[in-house]
């Protein structure tokens, strides 16, 4: 049977062996794939044991996204571009690095919520690892805008002047929240972690655009402060992002097996739950 498992710490919430047992059925995979708790400072020898033991790939969750960026042997361009790895796979060329979050992202915006990237006003909120693991998949998406927002409106800039070369005709803005006042956007997305401490990005008042869509990375049993300032603020629709975390498991199931699993009976059957 080949294994696989989701490495992490802390790791016993994680919903990835859930989802990945459920795609393994639907495509009739013969696969185990289970939940690993790796020390802090033993990341490395945690993975080098599961690869002895026959393991053929890994989901890679917080902390250790930027560890295995460095642990492995090549990277695919998106990985390159994101600067973390949260998929990797074992192999006889040796251990291949992605990242499959930003694809999960746009999967879930356009293929689950039906939203169109393709020449939208999108807004970018937050400049650390989430906001540049979504950056390359969003841009390759051919936004009309992207406009990246934080806190500390430097890290948005640095952020944007990285990606530059990547946007195309896409214009690409970066600054602080408060000099969104007077723009609208028709899908902002929010990469910040404020949502973990129940905060929501301090947003001037009109960023919505009529129909417009709010989209919070994080997701839990009940809405986000995100979400929740965003109805207020008059955001059309509101979404969390569960469906993005089914959809990057969908996209490091087909880089392990060739095989792309279908999202929406495992998305609903997680929001059932
Ligand atoms: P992650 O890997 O989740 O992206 P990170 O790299 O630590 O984590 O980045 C956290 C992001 O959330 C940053 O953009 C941070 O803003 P700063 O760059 O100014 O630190 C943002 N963030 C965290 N708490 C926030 C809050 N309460 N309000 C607004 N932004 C917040």
């Amino acid at each position: 049977m080949d294994r696989y498992a989701v490495i992490g710490n802390p790791i016993a919430h994680s919903q990835s062996p859930r989802i990945h047992t459920a795609f393994a059925q639907q495509t009739g995979q013969k696969m185990e794939y289970t939940a690993l708790l790796a020390p802090l400072d033993g990341f490395v020898a945690t993975v080098e044991q599961f690869c002895r033991e026959g393991g053929r790939g890994l989901n890679v969750t917080v902390p250790f996204k930027l560890e295995a960026h460095d642990f492995a042997d090549r990277l695919t361009p998106r990985a390159e571009a994101a600067g973390a790895v949260n998929t990797l796979r074992f192999d006889t060329a040796g251990v291949l690095g992605d990242n499959t979050d930003g694809a999960g992202l746009v999967a879930d915006l356009t293929l689950n919520l039906g939203a169109a990237l393709q020449d939208a006003r999108v807004l970018l909120l937050g400049a650390g690892g989430a906001a540049r693991g979504a950056l390359l998949p969003l841009l390759e998406a051919r936004p009309a805008r992207l406009t990246i927002a934080n806190r500390t409106p430097a890290r948005a800039t640095e952020l944007a002047e990285r990606f530059g070369d990547r946007a195309g005709t896409c214009e690409l803005h970066a600054g602080a929240f408060a000099e969104l006042a007077g723009q609208n956007f028709d899908i902002v997305i929010n990469a910040t972690s404020a949502s973990l401490d129940d905060h929501a990005p301090p947003l001037p008042e009109g960023i919505y655009a009529p129909g417009a869509l709010a989209y919070d990375m994080v997701y839990g049993a009940h809405d986000t402060a995100f979400m929740r300032a965003a109805r207020a603020a008059g955001a059309t629709r509101v979404a969390d992002g569960l469906g993005m975390l089914v959809s990057q498991a969908a996209e490091s199931f087909a880089v392990w097996r060739g095989v792309c699993p279908e999202t929406a009976p495992v998305l609903a059957a997680l929001r059932a739950r």
